[in-house]
């Protein structure tokens, strides 16, 4: 039936016919908030490139994880600063690297706060880049055995999940293997299935100091441009033993996230990276949209397209703000 029988603006009328059909609720329930762990004591400092966000040491990331913890939010996804770098990008498999000592300073304060651990080796690497160079390049098969064992070395200092974010073909199952064969088949992975070479992660980049040396990460992370072969790369991956796939960024690629979803009953998590996180500060902060309400069309937007889990700098201000609501 068309119009006049029709008239669609009927369920618009009020705050409250508006709930009653809505399909999309975020909740505090789909959060995952990424923290960022520097080596040292007693240190908190602004990151001056993303906004509201903090350079954290081990001994002060439990209180944080304190602070999400009470706010609902489910899960916190950890990144590391080396205070030294190599070739090889050693402290990433360190017992007492920041992110291992994080871990065990979370899990101290929340046990029940779930941690998930973003495993690569770009932060750790004197040229920056997320695996091992051979003849000038990032040599895939060296990098998987490394990766399994930062992935172990995770485990071990008591995380969840482990969430793998280099690109690697063949990661997923060495790292999977590695935790099998020391009894941590019960620590999950959550994949950075399809990671695309976005122009997003600058803002990132600097936070974490991550950028690489030479070159980009072309030769591992995903053509912006290709859709079909993310099925390719998140099936994969689920084969492979993914107990959840990813798929980053989050807004430029909602179409993937629709698909993936179509396709895949594994969850999927979206991450909405720090690029898209600085456009929607700044633009606020220049008075060209209002924050509050931006941030929440844009996460519901992602769960809208398909996403179980969205990872986001918004989640501890979504949290309040549902809270609130
Ligand atoms: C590490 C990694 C990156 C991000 C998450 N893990 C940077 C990159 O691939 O260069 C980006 C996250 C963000 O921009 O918020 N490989």
């Amino acid at each position: 039936m068309a119009y006049p029988q029709t008239r669609l603006r009927r369920l618009r009328a009020s705050d409250g016919i508006r709930r009653l059909v809505r399909q999309t609720e975020l909740s505090v329930n789909d959060l995952v908030y990424p923290l960022f762990v520097k080596a040292g004591k007693a240190l908190s400092s602004p990151i001056p490139s993303m906004a509201d966000c903090m350079h954290l040491s081990p001994d002060l990331v439990g209180q944080e994880a304190k602070r999400v913890c009470e706010l609902g939010i489910p899960a916190v996804l950890l990144f590391g600063l080396a205070s030294k770098k190599d070739p090889a990008g050693s402290q990433a498999w360190d017992p007492d690297g920041p992110v291992q000592q994080a871990i065990r300073s979370i899990k101290a304060v929340t046990p029940d706060l779930v941690v998930i651990t973003d495993v690569c080796l770009c932060g750790y690497t004197d040229h920056g880049h997320c695996g091992l160079i051979k003849d000038g390049k990032v040599d895939n098969d060296s990098t998987c055995q490394v990766l399994a064992k930062v992935a172990l070395s995770h485990a071990q200092a008591g995380a969840d999940i482990v969430a793998p974010s280099d690109m690697m073909d063949g990661g997923v199952s060495a790292i999977r293997q590695a935790l099998d064969r020391n009894g941590f088949q019960d620590v999950a992975i959550m994949s950075y299935a399809a990671k695309f070479a976005s122009a997003f992660y600058g803002p990132f980049r600097d936070a974490a100091d991550s950028a690489p040396a030479f070159g980009d990460r072309k030769t591992y992370q995903m053509d912006p441009a290709s859709a079909d072969q993310a099925m390719v790369e998140i099936a994969l991956d689920i084969q492979e033993g993914a107990d959840i796939v990813m798929i980053k960024p989050a807004l430029p690629y909602l179409d993937i996230i629709y698909r993936a979803r179509q396709r895949f009953d594994c969850p999927i998590a979206a991450y909405n990276v720090s690029g898209e996180y600085m456009m929607i500060h700044s633009a606020a902060k220049a008075g060209l949209l209002e924050l509050e309400p931006a941030m929440l069309e844009v996460c519901t937007a992602i769960k809208r397209a398909g996403a179980d889990i969205i990872i986001t700098y918004f989640a501890k201000s979504i949290a309040s703000i549902i809270r609130k609501t």
